[in-house]
């Protein structure tokens, strides 16, 4: 356990709390508390309404196989294809006409699929794809940013049973090339660049210097000319194609959908891990779309008649859960949009609310901050009464954020979500039904129906109500990880050892565990604390310590370095390194720079250090483990905790001086 057997503090003391408004209960989409008992007393049946939302080729046998845990099967002996599910049935239910994914470039274009465009592109590019040698299973990288070719590639994907892995368009060209080689993924679909702040932005030079990374090499690659005129001239190579041509060369044809098993993988996400390496995450078709789409349903209480935006990008699991799979599953318009929230000015996303008369908005917390930090006058410019619901996800929101959004996004009208989740629970897990339960800002809220999350201390035991503990999840769920790709034992190393018998094959002996510590009230709301192991927050992303600091140790010069999270105003936490440098070496502004870079060159900007301190040593325990804690404290300008069982109490406190003259 990361922090041994100390308590974990809780920090959020006041609370209040909020009711759904009698309008938004009658109209919501699940409002009979009843669900939870019935949940709980037909549990695990209780999960086939979630399938029922979906449509099968054939009917599966068993809600739930557990009889091999942690390696659990949901809908077994079930078969379907998650892009009939997500376009086709749509258009042969007659809303082929009905807006799928509206897409407002930086720049203010415009592009509108129905789902009747989106069955001909998805059809097309994935006849493309099978020409271009793809198989089922084959595994297909996406390096792309927040274009509608993304989703469609992904269907595309689905279409043919070749599962994707969407790598983040901000990741470097190294971290595209770790997970390609992990996947052993020969074909990447990338773009030429795309728009940040108003200016074009070189992507394909980025994902070529990633496929040279590549080590069994690279099929076929796909380039999307997303910058027309504006690009940076690069020639295709040999094995690369456009997108648009393939298009055209595929114009009309139609590829039936793959029946897939209710197993059979249907995408990979990696995520970072508390090891150098980032974990891939394996989610499975029937499961996973079952619950993205339930979720959807209950908690962002999406109808089909809606305009719903998650503003998170693809890249990361939220936006392959909501604003792909469960949006489309349930037949909605998903809102995608390019670029930053402050070009041309700070009132963008308020603009695009009015402007498409959004009905649902998801968003990060470190988003809300900093709108907060800009202030009321930029939403105020806009009429946002379309709003109905509003939603967070990633990281705690504080209750003054939360109050904030909740009064200058939603006039006090509109319930906030607040979903606790992970890339690898594959959907919302503790978060209040919002037509059913009180708010508590916060606070995430109960566990979801047919969640048994708890609250415990080291042992297992569930902590009394007002403390803090550590999170876990005592029953499987459908949307649940299946393993990490190609590695079993570190699924159950990382997720399941701390809590389980694994030497049993009884279900009730296995306990997940996410890794987050949290606080439990007396009814049953949980407020989720942060991580408990070295993986730090960005702004929403997770960032392993030991990505971060290997980056860091690889540019020439630095010997050792040790990384923590520091609280930041809006991104929550941010990345604060401490390096020993190697003998000779200058510790100045030009070495501070190569480290950065060498960060950025690594993962990407998202996990550019905040501020590099030098040090001679860093504090250390006599059994030579770091102590990162004091690192934090000293990042926080925190007063320090005990250092008398460090080996060099005395680095403690020159540490501390540098940061403060900094
Ligand atoms: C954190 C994002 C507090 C948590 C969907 C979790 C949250 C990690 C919340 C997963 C929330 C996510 N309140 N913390 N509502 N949602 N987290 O895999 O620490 O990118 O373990 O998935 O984000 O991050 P991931």
């Amino acid at each position: 356990m990361a922090d041994g057997d100390t308590e974990l503090e809780a920090r959020l003391v006041e609370q209040e709390e909020f009711e759904p408004s009698e309008e938004f209960v009658a109209q919501a989409n699940v409002s009979d508390p009843a669900v939870y008992d019935e949940f709980e007393e037909n549990w695990p049946e209780c999960w086939e309404g979630a399938a029922e939302m979906l449509d099968w080729d054939e009917e599966y046998d068993e809600v739930l196989d557990d009889s091999n845990p942690p390696f659990y099967k949901w809908f077994t002996g079930g078969k379907l294809n998650v892009s009939y599910n997500c376009v086709d049935r749509h258009v042969e239910n007659g809303d082929k006409n009905r807006v799928a994914i509206k897409w407002e470039g930086e720049h203010g274009e415009t592009r509108t699929y129905t789902y009747q465009d989106l069955y001909r592109e998805v059809n097309e590019f994935a006849a493309a794809l099978r020409d271009l040698g793809v198989e089922e299973d084959d595994v297909v990288t996406l390096y792309m940013p927040m274009i509608p070719e993304l989703p469609i590639a992904m269907l595309a994907c689905a279409r043919i049973g070749a599962p994707h892995s969407v790598v983040f368009g901000g990741f470097s060209a190294d971290a595209l090339a770790t997970r390609m080689n992990s996947a052993d993924s020969r074909f990447l679909v990338t773009c030429d660049g795309y728009y940040r702040r108003g200016d074009p932005l070189d992507h394909l030079d980025k994902a070529n210097e990633g496929l040279d990374g590549v080590d069994h090499g690279v099929d076929a690659t796909v380039v999307v000319d997303r910058l027309g005129d504006d690009g940076f001239g690069h020639d295709l190579k040999g094995n690369q194609h456009d997108w648009d041509d393939l298009l055209d060369e595929h114009a009309g044809e139609r590829i039936d959908p793959v029946e897939r098993d209710a197993e059979d993988m249907l995408f990979l996400m990696y995520t970072s891990g508390t090891t150098g390496q980032p974990k891939g995450v394996k989610h499975t078709t029937g499961g996973y779309l079952a619950y993205a789409a339930w979720t959807s349903h209950a908690v962002l209480d999406i109808e089909k008649e809606d305009t719903y935006w998650c503003s998170a990008d693809i890249g990361w699991i939220t936006g392959h859960s909501y604003i792909v799979y469960g949006p489309l599953a349930l037949g909605t318009t998903t809102v995608m949009y390019e670029g930053t929230p402050d070009f041309p000015d700070r009132d963008r996303l308020w603009d695009i609310i009015e402007k498409y008369a959004v009905d649902i908005f998801y968003t990060a917390p470190t988003a809300i901050r900093a709108f907060m930090k800009w202030g009321s006058r930029f939403p105020e410019q806009h009429d946002l009464s379309s709003l109905r619901l509003l939603g967070t996800v990633g990281e705690p929101i504080n209750p003054r954020a939360w109050k904030w959004y909740y009064k200058h996004i939603g006039n006090e009208d509109c319930p906030v979500v607040d979903t606790w989740w992970q890339t690898e629970t594959g959907g919302m897990m503790i978060t209040t039904l919002p037509g059913i339960k009180k708010m508590k800002p916060g606070s995430a809220g109960p566990p979801l129906p047919g969640i048994d999350a708890r609250i415990v201390d080291t042992k297992g035991k569930r902590v009394d109500a007002g403390r803090a503990g550590y999170l876990t999840v005592n029953k499987p769920w459908p949307g649940m990880l299946r393993t990490l790709y190609k590695n079993d034992e570190r699924f159950i190393q990382e997720y399941w050892q701390e809590y389980s018998d694994t030497d049993s094959d009884d279900p009730d002996d296995w306990v997940y565990f996410p890794e987050d510590g949290a606080k439990i009230d007396g009814d049953d709301y949980i407020t989720i604390l942060g991580r408990v192991d070295d993986v730090i927050n960005v702004s929403g992303h997770r960032l392993g310590t030991m990505e971060i600091e290997s980056a860091i140790v690889g540019v020439e010069g630095v010997a050792e370095a040790a990384v923590v999270g520091g609280n930041h105003e809006v991104k929550g936490e941010a990345v604060y390194a401490y390096v020993i440098t190697e003998e000779g070496q200058d510790e100045d502004d030009e070495m501070r720079k190569r480290i950065i870079e060498g960060v950025e060159d690594a993962i990407g900007p998202i996990a550019r250090p905040e501020m590099v301190v030098f040090t001679p040593e860093l504090p250390k325990t006599r059994s030579g483990k770091i102590m990162r804690r004091l690192l934090e404290e000293i990042a926080n300008g925190e007063e320090l905790g005990d250092t008398t069982t460090l080996r060099n109490p005395e680095i403690v406190e020159s540490i501390q001086r540098q940061v403060e003259s900094e």
